[in-house]
């Protein structure tokens, strides 16, 4: 008959964060106090404080529990202590906990679980009081000033795919999770591959179909996709084009004029593409390419061959790391470098000249062994410390795979690559035509319908894709993921306007109402609610230490789903002698909401 369970398993990437707002780290704090009286000796004894969670059909005893009995029991098992059992000590842990104004009631469960029931005049204030003072009050600290994010990173006139699309949606996320973590400075670093062999092919290819290089535009070249492709085609057929391009590359890197400016303006071609995508989604990105860090690639590899790290093999210059039984190759055996040698170079360049404290890497699953070797070879120089968690540290963030209908890797109906903007622009499109579908009274300004079909068509892009566990594949479905029912950003951004409106309709001036009112959680419904909000600063350091925002699009969603099924269902606000309190509920709910959409890039909806 034990019916409370934890709820979350710990986090994986433990991470040393400052979060007074968190419920449970205040309760924490209560429980350490009495641990400490009751087994003063026991050094390593730390609070275990979690949420209560009930399975359906059983009943919950408290919000909170704190799981400490058992696992003294074991520790004093055979000493003098007195204690006859863990009930014996979960009652020892009630009987001294210090007064506080949080808790309302504490009882004993099962073998020695200590539930707690929260306060809800507690509840009630600790809403309010983030009503007034503002919802960044609950932002969390890390214990670092500089973090970079290295994501979207397309590469130059390669096909900017769906893969490409879900680091740049994840990418922007945790670096917003990173700033409202008060990390002072957070870049966002497009990695662009903007090297490699494939431009002297491009750049010969480019000099064949544009003898005069002034005739070079984006509108005359077209798809530069479609221009790569057509550039391998003469590469893989003609030797004497094959030779000419390999020489291309020589003269690119030795600073050619004329070579330079051609990468150049395939750069800039690519960049304009790249910029309407982010142009759409709205993230920015501080572009540095694979191009800059060219020239600190010899050094970098001269330090590393000092510490002994680099070996010869077959002529290849090669580093080893523990536990992988392949190389890192660092210089080619034609000499030239590669992917890695750059990473090598970009990382040495970020912890040295950029003093970077935290950098994470988001690309897909594939190229986990990659950035593995990569942090491998830098705590083998003694560039990173042994302690994966302390820092200076790198986390690589993977995901899995998009899919289309059919379950195999997402691509278009032709076969052929699926243009980004493209697929934003359906989305909208797909939002724009339902919206003018609902809006039967024509009170839509044609500005309003743009607006609001981009919000809701490229909110659901993102949350498609926020929203589940991000190393597992996902199926790209527009009819699931534009459905305004089931966990949707439109069924969100719905709720939301929802609530924005039963506010304006009150006719009341909210910042008045905040001033004057006093919430009061009387109804169970409503205390619900008011527990939910109150625990957006837990579960937003579980997806921070995670860096997993598919934990805040959970939250998202069941407090969507208690102000709707549960609050509004049973508790009218409007009109009733609780107006005021219940105003205050729903702002404090919407308030919420928005630090969600905001974290996870999605502009709010204010109307239905
Ligand atoms: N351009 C790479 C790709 O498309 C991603 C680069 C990720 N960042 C890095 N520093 N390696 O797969």
């Amino acid at each position: 008959s034990l019916s409370s369970k934890t709820q979350s398993s710990p986090p994986t990437l433990s991470i040393d964060i400052d979060n007074p707002a968190s419920v449970k780290r205040q309760l924490a704090q209560l429980f350490d106090v009495s641990l400490k009286t009751i087994v003063p000796d026991e050094e390593d004894v730390v609070p275990l404080v979690d949420v209560c969670t009930a399975k359906t059909g059983s009943v919950k005893f408290g919000d909170y529990q704190c799981n400490n009995a058992m696992g003294i029991w074991s520790k004093l098992k055979g000493k003098e202590t007195g204690f006859k059992g863990p009930p014996a000590i979960g009652q020892a842990i009630i009987k001294n906990l210090p007064p506080s104004e949080m808790i309302d009631s504490c009882s004993l469960a099962g073998p020695g679980f200590v539930n707690v029931v929260l306060s809800k005049h507690w509840i009630a204030q600790s809403v309010q009081r983030m009503l007034n003072d503002g919802i960044d009050t609950w932002a969390p600290r890390l214990p670092i000033r500089r973090a970079m994010v290295d994501f979207s990173s397309p590469n130059i006139a390669k096909e900017m795919h769906v893969g490409h699309l879900r680091s740049t949606i994840i990418g922007d996320t945790l670096a917003r999770m990173l700033e409202f973590s008060r990390v002072e400075l957070v870049t966002r670093r497009n990695h662009v591959g903007d090297w490699g062999t494939q431009f002297g092919m491009l750049i010969e290819y480019l000099f064949e179909k544009f003898p005069n290089q002034e005739d070079v535009s984006e509108t005359a070249i077209g798809d530069l996709q479609a221009f790569y492709k057509a550039s391998k085609v003469r590469f893989d057929d003609d030797p004497e084009f094959k030779l000419r391009a390999q020489q291309a590359v020589v003269l690119l890197q030795s600073g050619d004029t004329r070579y330079r400016k051609a990468w150049q303006q395939i750069c800039d071609i690519s960049r304009a593409e790249f910029d309407k995508v982010y142009q759409r989604l709205g993230v920015q990105l501080e572009e540095m390419g694979e191009s800059f860090y060219n020239p600190y690639i010899p050094g970098v590899i001269e330090k590393l061959d000092k510490l002994g790290l680099v070996e010869d093999s077959d002529g290849a210059r090669v580093i080893y790391v523990e536990g992988v039984n392949i190389p890192i190759i660092a210089v080619k055996r034609d000499g030239g470098y590669n992917y890695f040698s750059t990473d090598l170079a970009s990382l040495w360049y970020r912890l040295n000249k950029e003093k970077l404290e935290w950098i994470v890497y988001v690309t897909d699953i594939g190229q986990q062994q990659h950035f593995d070797m990569l942090y491998k070879a830098f705590r083998r120089a003694g560039w990173l410390p042994r302690n994966e968690n302390a820092y200076p540290k790198c986390t690589h963030i993977g995901f899995g795979l998009v899919l289309g209908n059919d379950g195999k890797r997402f691509r278009s109906r032709s076969s052929e690559v699926v243009r980004l903007v493209d697929l934003l622009d359906e989305a909208k499109r797909r939002c724009k035509t339902a919206l003018l579908e609902r809006d039967t009274t024509n009170d839509w300004s044609e500005e309003e319908i743009e607006r609001t079909s981009e919000a809701i068509g490229y909110g659901a892009v993102k949350y498609a894709d926020l929203k589940i566990n991000r190393l597992t594949n996902y199926k790209f479905d527009f009819d699931q993921m534009l459905s305004d029912k089931g966990n949707t950003a439109v069924y969100l951004l719905y709720a939301h306007a929802r609530i924005c409106s039963i506010i304006r309709k009150s006719g009341k001036d909210i910042e008045e109402v905040k001033k004057n009112g006093v919430i009061v959680l009387d109804h169970e419904s409503e205390r619900l609610l008011g527990l939910h909000i109150l625990q957006f600063p837990e579960v937003f350091e579980e997806a921070c230490s995670n860096l997993l925002p598919s934990v805040l699009c959970d939250y998202l969603y069941t407090l969507a789903e208690i102000f709707t099924k549960k609050f509004y269902s049973n508790c009218q606000v409007v009109g009733t002698p609780e107006e005021t309190s219940r105003l205050l509920l729903c702002e404090a709910t919407a308030v919420v909401m928005r630090k969600c959409f905001y974290l996870l890039g999605i502009e709010p909806v204010y109307k239905l």
